[in-house]
């Protein structure tokens, strides 16, 4: 069977603001029947998802797949979209288990002024999962980017910084206590604490709480909902390495200390091209000691760049299908229990802001058509 790639790398040059951005670009993207759930773009409406057309669907969708191996398969959901476009709907409803709010559960959303929470945007998320039977994965209770401004005054000032952030943790958890209407499982305590050389970073709160902060963090998430699993995230800390064993250190001493903490978040923001994702041995080994600690691992943030490699388009697809499979695989095979993308859609990935350059990092293109990396996604999960 001859496959005909769709071949063409995201262009999200000429796009309005406030447009759909699904059908206006890519151009041309086929797949050759043959290909599990061939979504040609002509034969959809802009807009829509492309069918799955049940006579030339080879493989489940990933969800499923995913259940018979006893893992969830998630996707970070952004609100815009998720209100604007039916098809971002439709392929986030079938073909995922699991959500993580890509911005609004962050504290300058939850808490934009002091003593005021706002929970509308990541309710409405919350509401959305659970109306299609997926799980919710909280991000993220502290982290050092996307503070309100009162926030940063107040850990700046040193001054009841300790107090603040406790209310903030506290507020969150409570209006999502498991016991509750609007129950959150699993929550990013904290992220990103470590630096690439292994130490501690140096935040706000770092600098407003003293080093031994992180265990505080863990303790009041605790308290506020004590049915909640609690996880450390962070990104470059996959394989082996100085932040691997940086990371792995410090939650060994949570974990002897008696901290509650349940889970590692491995982030996962890779790219195809030498040294750029961790080796499947490394990040076996890490996953493993890991777990010999008593900790579950999710993957929580995986896309793959395009932009780290060389060769035609098609073979930089075909690359990208490779990477997310080796790491898939190996994932499964090591025990993880969660596998978030960083989204879904090139239509909606975070990667051409944040480096500045167009990407494709993620396993539907921007028609939400699949990539090799999403056919790839399905064999795997089959077990094939
Ligand atoms: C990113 C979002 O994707 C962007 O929309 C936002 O502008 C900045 O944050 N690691 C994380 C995520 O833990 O919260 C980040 O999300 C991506 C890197």
């Amino acid at each position: 069977m001859t496959a005909v790639r769709p071949v063409r790398l995201n262009r999200r040059a000429g796009l309005t603001a406030g447009a759909s951005l699904v059908g206006l670009s890519t151009p041309g993207t086929a797949f050759a029947v043959g290909e599990p759930a061939s979504m040609n773009r002509q034969d959809h409406a802009p807009g829509t998802a492309p069918p799955h057309r049940p006579g030339l669907q080879v493989a489940p969708p990933l969800r499923d797949l995913a259940d018979a191996r006893g893992i969830r398969i998630g996707a970070a959901v952004a609100s815009r979209p998720l209100v604007a476009e039916p098809a971002y709907r439709e392929i986030l409803a079938r073909e995922f288990s699991s959500v993580t709010c890509e911005n609004v559960m962050k504290p300058s959303f939850l808490q934009p002024s002091q003593g005021r929470f706002d929970f509308q945007a990541a309710d409405a998320i919350v509401a959305f999962a659970t109306a299609h039977g997926m799980t919710i994965r909280g991000h993220t209770l502290v982290w050092h980017n996307q503070n309100p401004a009162w926030l940063e005054r107040v850990a700046a000032s040193g001054e009841n910084a300790s107090a603040a952030l406790r209310d903030h943790i506290t507020g969150v958890l409570t209006h999502y206590r498991n016991d509750g209407p609007v129950p959150v499982p699993a929550w990013d305590v904290v992220n990103e604490a470590i630096t690439d050389t292994g130490a501690l970073r140096d935040t706000l709160w770092a600098r407003a709480l003293g080093p031994g902060y992180l265990a505080d963090l863990f303790r009041w998430a605790n308290e506020a909902d004590p049915d909640a699993r609690l996880f450390y995230n962070d990104y470059g800390a996959e394989g082996m390495g100085r932040k691997a064993d940086a990371v792995y250190e410090l939650l060994r001493g949570l974990v002897q200390d008696g901290v509650p903490v349940h889970g590692v978040g491995l982030q996962m923001h890779v790219g195809i091209g030498a040294r750029q994702s961790p080796s499947r041995p490394d990040l076996a080994a890490n996953i493993a000691r890991l777990r010999a600690l008593g900790l579950e691992v999710h993957v929580t943030e995986m896309d793959v760049k395009l932009q780290t490699g060389t060769g035609t388009d098609d073979e930089r697809l075909d690359e990208q299908a490779k990477v997310y499979a080796d790491i898939l695989g190996t994932c499964i095979e090591a025990g993880v229990t969660s596998f978030t993308f960083w989204g879904f859609t090139d239509a909606h990935s975070w990667i051409p802001g944040f480096t500045g350059k167009p990407d494709g990092a993620l396993p539907f293109d921007t028609t939400y058509a699949p990539k090799p990396a999403y056919h790839a996604l399905t064999r795997v999960l089959a077990g094939g």
